[in-house]
């Protein structure tokens, strides 16, 4: 099986009512955790790779890693996505490279930093829909903006997705998916205590599927951060201060209206990171980097398997056979002529 389109995936998930969670990767280990995730559970996934993430592995070790997963687990549709897209070029190129869906993050100037307006977003975003359609590549936009800023993505302020603009944005780029700002951020430190109706937007999501009952919803920024996690991490030395992430049972409210992507990147860093210090910690004279890469895959593996089970992805990996990109630039040029 080749990589598959998200978009693909995401009609399908619609059409099942599940969501699939997209997990951002930076090496190996993690895209190796989550496959097995996916074949544990009969999963089909999204593996989502930020600019970061890109230099960090460089693309082209990123590709084959992506190509090695998708050999040797042939029963699992993965779609292989650029998460928060800073500008056209940096779209462009993940297409070069071989995703099969990009995100053009409009809702911040090309910095990651300054909140734009909305003609520079539909601007940019209609130009990375043209050229990727024109290859079957799938493309996600933003509207509104999210809290927190780490590594120097997001201006730290929440803009909240407004629901008539939400539709005039996806006329006038044609986009398959919209990530939308309910209140989530990215990081650990999203919530100073639970998350009610007063901090996370959930009616939001409701209005604008009401609104756009065909538009794929995307949620950035949610992660859980399951207190085990945090725990074990200060257990071993670790210094999180106490915090609250999106409470899965709100990510499974919002899989009810609409929304098909969920974003989760910091609660595979919390696993990786406890397992390792806990590792390193019990057997202070082991140097072998095996030795906390292996627990620290597993733990992200079972994060990850409980992510797919509580989003309702599990057990839908054989449903359909993929469609190549070609087949989907077909469908996209038969839905614009
Ligand atoms: O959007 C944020 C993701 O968690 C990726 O983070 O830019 O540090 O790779 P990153
Ligand atoms: P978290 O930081 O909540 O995992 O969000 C990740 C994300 O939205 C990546 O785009
Ligand atoms: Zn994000």
């Amino acid at each position: 099986m080749a990589m598959v389109s998200m978009r693909q995936l995401l009609d399908e998930a619609a059409a099942g009512g599940y969501g699939v969670g997209a997990f951002n990767v930076n090496n190996m280990e993690q895209i190796q955790a989550i496959m097995e995730a996916a074949r544990e559970t009969s999963s089909p996934v999204i593996i989502q790779a930020s600019r970061g993430a890109r230099s960090y592995t460089n693309d082209r070790f990123l590709y084959h890693l992506m190509l090695a997963a998708v050999e040797l687990y042939p029963e699992i549709p993965v779609a292989l996505h650029q998460d928060h897209g800073n500008s056209p070029e940096t779209c462009f190129s993940a297409i070069d490279q071989g995703f099969t869906s990009v995100m053009m993050d409009g809702s911040l100037l090309a910095d990651h930093k300054t909140p734009s307006d909305f003609d520079y977003n539909v601007r940019v975003t209609r130009e990375v829909v043209e050229r990727a359609h024109a290859v079957g590549v799938t493309v996600e936009g933003e509207l509104g903006t999210l809290g927190g800023i780490e590594d120097g993505v997001g201006s730290g302020e929440i803009h909240l997705t407004d629901p008539d603009q939400a539709v005039e944005f996806v006329e006038a780029t044609g986009i398959d998916a919209l990530a939308v700002a309910i209140g989530t951020s990215h990081g650990a430190y999203k919530f100073t205590r639970k998350p009610d109706g007063a901090v996370l937007a959930m009616n939001l999501i409701q209005e604008i599927h009401e609104k756009l009952p065909t538009t794929h919803l995307v949620m950035h920024g949610s992660s859980s951060v399951p207190k085990d996690l945090v725990d074990l991490i200060n257990q071993y030395g670790g210094e999180i201060r106490q915090t609250w992430g999106v409470p899965v049972d709100e990510i499974q409210l919002g899989i009810r209206h609409g929304v098909r992507k969920i974003n989760v990147d910091t609660d595979s860093r919390l696993a990786i990171t406890g397992a390792i210090r806990k590792a390193m910690s019990e057997d202070p004279g082991e140097f072998d980097p095996r030795s906390y890469l292996k627990p620290a895959r597993a733990a992200m593996q079972s994060v990850i398997a409980e992510r797919m089970t509580q989003f309702g992805q599990a057990g839908h990996a054989g449903d359909y056979e993929p469609r190549s990109l070609a087949d989907m630039r077909d469908f996209y040029a038969g839905a614009t002529a």
